[in-house]
């Protein structure tokens, strides 16, 4: 079966081919990222494999239709870029990878916690210029603080444990309670209570209506100054602007982002001799306390591997006419 991979890089496409061995789907690997205006790229093609940055809305999802697509196979766990309504209007369906490796961004998030509480990306650059000063540099015990979770899915229940490991007292939010983290010793509590009582929170919730801007002005409001915020799941779960401010007044103590809500234009590319046109990204870059990764944090060998493997799979079970596990309902 003919399938176009959109905003494909060397690595997906290093990945995919070395499983295709066993599936022998025709790959078609096209660097572009998937709009209204891409999506002739696809003509063809019974398949189109798409990433968290493409487009997928209705009139992306008409084209593709028009051009003969019937299956959309995301190589990733989100589907928030997608509109389900459309594609099932037009009798597209859609398949994910639900968990490729929770563990993968789970310990990022941890990673970058760390990393901003103990100022290593500060130190790392200080230490290569000969500057072996220490001030300025300290951080908190992580052992004994109130970490504040939300969303305890597969990737949030994994770092709650962690957080555990490490001696925290672990809140958590989501509407539906995790019965595993309850055993671990998280306490579910209302979203005003964890955010008023965390010294920091790691976000793992979906990105939908509900969610968008979750953090904003309003609940920067309830915490204690110095918070941190650690978001690896959808960068429109924080109101930036907002994040912004609360930098400024002392409030939000340090933001460590692996997503961004605007980040669609600049993630995944070099843009180091570019002129970068967002501002209030440009900004939260100039701040000492700012830590961001560009969408990494799935990004480790296992999770490769798995992706291409499910994506593989998931486009086989189409061809062949089976019902496929993975289908986004
Ligand atoms: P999951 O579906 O297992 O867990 C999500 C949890 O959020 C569920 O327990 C759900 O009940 C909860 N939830 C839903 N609505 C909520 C609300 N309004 N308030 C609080 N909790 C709510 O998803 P998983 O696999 O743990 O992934 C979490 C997120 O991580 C994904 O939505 C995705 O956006 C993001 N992600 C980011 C990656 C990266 O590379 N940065 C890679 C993979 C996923």
């Amino acid at each position: 079966m003919k399938v176009s991979i959109f905003s494909s890089k060397s690595y997906d496409e290093e990945f995919l081919r070395k499983f295709n061995a066993v599936f022998g789907h025709e790959l078609v690997f096209i660097e572009n990222r998937l709009t209204a205006e891409t999506a002739l790229f696809a003509e063809g093609s019974l398949a189109v494999c798409a990433f968290v940055n493409d487009v997928l809305d209705r009139s992306t999802l008409e084209k593709l239709a028009q051009g003969g697509c019937r299956f959309i196979a995301l190589r990733c766990a989100g589907y928030n870029n997608v509109d389900l309504a459309a594609a099932k209007s037009l009798s597209l369906l859609v398949a994910r990878v639900p968990a490729y490796s929770p563990y993968a961004v789970a310990e990022h998030a941890v990673a970058l916690l760390l990393c901003l509480n103990r100022h290593i990306h500060k130190a790392y650059n200080r230490v290569r210029e000969g500057n072996f000063s220490i001030d300025g540099l300290i951080g908190h015990d992580v052992h004994g603080k109130t970490i504040g979770v939300v969303g305890t899915g597969i990737i949030g229940s994994i770092f709650a444990r962690i957080m555990r490991g490490f001696g925290c007292e672990v809140l958590a939010h989501d509407v539906n309670p995790n019965t595993e983290c309850v055993q671990l010793g998280v306490r579910y509590v209302a979203l005003d209570e964890l955010f008023a009582r965390s010294h920091a929170i790691s976000l793992h919730c979906p990105l939908m209506p509900e969610t968008h801007h979750l953090i904003g002005e309003k609940t920067f409001a309830l915490m204690h100054d110095g918070i941190f915020i650690v978001n690896t799941s959808r960068g429109a779960l924080i109101n930036t602007e907002a994040a912004i401010t609360a930098i400024k007044s002392g409030r939000l103590g340090g933001l460590a982002l692996d997503v961004y809500e605007e980040e669609s234009g600049l993630f995944f590319e070099d843009r180091s001799i570019s002129i970068i046109q967002d501002d209030v990204f440009m900004r939260l870059t100039t701040f000492p306390n700012v830590l961001v990764t560009g969408h990494q944090a799935f990004f480790t060998h296992e999770a490769m591997e798995n992706i291409a493997k499910t994506t593989l799979a998931n486009l086989a079970d189409f061809e062949a006419g089976r019902s496929c596990a993975n289908l986004v309902k």
